[in-house]
């Protein structure tokens, strides 16, 4: 077990090794049961998390702000618009002073080429954990929490599973590549063989297409890409299925719709299911567009684990806060 994480950022999914998130999972597990039992878990007593948020959110927000007071401290929710730092804050203002009020600070910031940047310059100013609550490139936290709930429904054995990470159609705006980014990096580690399904114009960042093989390699595992839907799910043991915009193609959101609109049969349906195999999970870190991405069938159905995926994101970040900010 590793177990010095103290002080340390969660900004990339491959910030902590292989071993230091089966250390996440382990305290995340005992953690859970300990909510369970409503045993008393105060590890963060007095210390308090700045939410500095550029975009909304319901899980995130709900799910930390819950964490940290579970966890005997508190959370502070700060939306940029509130601040100043459109007169003139830079990211060193930010890392400097409230890396000196906080204990943590903990930043959303999914605007294409500048939040991911935005994190990293705040972390080069802050004595205190920067944690990412998701950039335009990574969403670590979601994808702890999905991993351990495929733990809890697969077992920790996953060697010779195959997962697909799958595009679907989505009406309503054009959504970050992080969570197919970050799952693509994670999941190898944990034996997972990988299928990622996309028509042509959504393909990811290149640099992490290359870091994914890279990691699939080293585990000895399956990394493979299609376009075809129905491929990707033929077969597979996690079927997780979501949309994001085509923005290595264009980030201009007219243009990003015209290409979406070309693939609405890329819908999650009983009959897609049915390729998978009968004891698939069906994943989706929410929000999702009902009946367009996903039918109300397949998402309230029993193959469906996403109110599980959206709980453990609580366990998972109670987990990384207490190691990271104790
Ligand atoms: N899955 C997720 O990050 O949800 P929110 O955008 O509601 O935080």
């Amino acid at each position: 077990m590793q177990t010095y994480l103290r002080g340390r950022d969660l900004i990339g999914d491959l910030d902590f090794s292989r071993e230091e998130v089966e250390t996440v999972l382990d305290v995340a597990f005992d953690l859970k049961r300990k909510r369970a039992l409503g045993e008393p878990h105060a590890y963060l007593r007095d210390k308090v998390l700045a939410m500095l948020f550029f975009f909304s959110s319901t899980r995130t927000r709900g799910s930390f702000e819950a964490g940290m007071a579970q966890l005997g401290g508190h959370a502070a929710f700060i939306e940029s618009r509130t601040t100043q730092i459109s007169h003139g804050d830079t990211e060193k203002e930010m890392g400097e002073i409230f890396g000196r009020y906080f204990d943590g600070i903990a930043i959303r910031h999914v605007d294409w080429g500048i939040g991911n940047r935005y994190l990293n310059l705040v972390a080069e100013a802050s004595r205190v954990p920067i944690l990412n609550m998701q950039c335009e490139i990574y969403h670590p936290f979601q994808i702890l929490a999905d991993l351990m709930t495929i733990i809890e429904k697969k077992g920790r054995d996953l060697r010779r599973k195959k997962m697909v990470v799958s595009w679907a159609y989505a009406s309503s705006y054009l959504k970050p590549i992080s969570v197919p980014q970050s799952l693509i990096l994670q999941m190898p580690r944990f034996g997972l063989d990988v299928v990622l399904a996309h028509p042509p114009e959504f393909q990811l960042m290149p640099e992490i297409m290359e870091q994914a093989r890279e990691q699939a390699r080293k585990y000895k595992t399956g990394f493979e890409i299609t376009d075809s839907m129905e491929d990707g799910f033929r077969d597979a043991d996690i079927v997780y299925a979501k949309s994001w915009g085509p923005l290595l193609t264009t980030t201009d959101p007219d243009k990003g719709k015209q290409i979406q609109d070309k693939y609405e049969s890329w819908i999650t349906d009983e009959k897609k299911m049915a390729l998978a195999k009968d004891d698939a999970i069906y994943m989706h870190p929410l929000p999702a567009d009902r009946n367009i991405e996903i039918t109300d069938a397949v998402i309230d159905g029993e193959q469906s684990v996403v109110f599980d995926e959206a709980e453990n994101r609580l366990h998972v970040q109670k987990a990384v806060m207490a190691l990271t900010m104790a």
